[in-house]
């Protein structure tokens, strides 16, 4: 669905939507490598999951927020109701994993480091 989205977005300003390596997110993918080489097998790796993917979110958040704006700023309401609509979903999904790792995999791992 999110592709979908961008593309309409990228359709309202006329221009051909492409996909694009970002340096940032391929990051963030590794870190996640690194917490699951370092804690596999250990509650400390689902905590650890949960924390990058987050940061995944965070910067999703972050670029909508941004784009949100500047659609608004051009007068693009359609595109800015598309990227409010991406911007809501990233944010759930934020606090979807927030209360994941609150809920269950913090204390989880918390519990298995103090042993
Ligand atoms: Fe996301």
């Amino acid at each position: 669905m999110h592709v979908e989205r961008l593309q309409h977005v990228f359709e309202i300003f006329g221009k051909r939507a492409q996909g694009k390596t970002c340096d940032a997110i391929e990051g963030i993918i590794a870190q996640g490598e690194k917490i699951i080489e370092d804690f596999k097998g250990q509650p400390a790796m689902d905590a650890g999951l949960a924390s990058a993917a987050q940061a995944v979110e965070h910067y999703e958040i972050a670029r909508y927020c941004t784009l949100t704006r500047w659609a608004g700023d051009l007068g693009l309401k359609d595109a800015q109701k598309f990227l409010i609509t991406a911007l809501q979903e990233e944010t759930k999904t934020d606090e979807a994993l927030t209360a994941l790792a609150e809920a269950s995999l913090n204390a989880a791992a918390k519990v298995a480091t103090a042993r």
